[in-house]
């Protein structure tokens, strides 16, 4: 988040399973007058899809605390029993939509395809996808963090030529090493720095150089106010998506204060 780069700071919270719609509220009465509007960033929140509705009611006029849903399924709609689908959420007032999280790939499936579908999706009903990729510590052992990166990568980006009637043209991802996820590990600066570039190498291939720099990423994985500082100071760390972290709204509000103290 360093004053050099040309793209908007993003600082995204998900909340994964926690926080019902009464937590919720008294999060964001808590948040809200700690962290004081900030017109240079973007703060936004992936609270559980039956909180929403309390997010956006405890926001008020706090519009500034943007909302995306966590996960959509795959189909425009159809007979899915407990799913719900991207025109929903877009219907509920949320904006964002988070696809590709690890969680998501390791417990539900999650294949690159069906990521794919997903993200057009999210496109289709107009909301703003973030893309997680990330490589586990297995993958990263056996020298593999390029490849696996660029998989997930192209998988998503040949789709989206392919399939999708809307252009992903305002590109927003997550690099989220699986191993530093809610384990208390944290990627070095420098392990941020190279696996962003690798992910802006593929994108340069794919939409161009302009397109590549134009685009938000964002590293996850046991970000805290400890750490938000050097991570934010890593080459092409546009922002961050902080899972345990965003959870107390004193942490992340330091979070999204960049570390500053208040
Ligand atoms: P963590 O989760 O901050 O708890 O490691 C990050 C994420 O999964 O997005």
């Amino acid at each position: 988040m360093n004053s050099a780069t040309p793209r908007r700071p993003l600082l995204a919270a998900n909340w994964k399973m926690y926080k019902g719609p009464q937590s919720t509220a008294a999060f964001v009465e808590r948040f809200a007058p700690l962290y004081s509007r900030h017109p240079d960033r973007t703060v936004l929140f992936f609270p559980p899809a039956i909180s929403l509705q309390a997010f956006l009611d405890a926001r008020g006029d706090r519009t500034d605390l943007e909302v995306g849903i966590q996960d959509v399924h795959t189909a425009r709609e159809g007979a899915h029993t407990g799913a719900i689908s991207a025109a929903m959420a877009a219907e509920a007032g949320v904006a964002w939509g988070l696809a590709g999280h690890s969680e998501r790939r390791r417990e539900f499936n999650d294949d690159d395809r069906a990521v794919s579908l997903k993200l057009c999706r999210l496109l289709e009903a107009g909301l703003r996808p973030v893309l997680c990729v990330g490589e586990t510590l297995e993958e990263r052992r056996g020298g593999r963090l390029e490849a696996v990166l660029t998989r997930q990568l192209e998988a998503v980006l040949d789709h989206v030529d392919e399939g999708a009637s809307v252009e992903w043209a305002d590109r927003v991802l997550a690099y989220e090493p699986v191993w530093a996820i809610g384990t208390g590990e944290t990627a070095t600066p420098s392990d941020a720095a190279e696996a962003h570039g690798l992910i802006r190498s593929v994108l340069a291939r794919r939409v161009g150089a302009a397109g590549a720099l134009a685009a938000t990423i964002l590293y996850g994985g046991s970000v805290k106010p400890e750490n938000i500082r050097e991570l934010l100071t890593a080459d092409g760390v546009d922002g961050v998506l902080v899972g345990g972290a965003s959870l107390d709204p004193d942490s992340f509000a330091v979070i999204c204060e960049g570390g500053m103290d208040r």
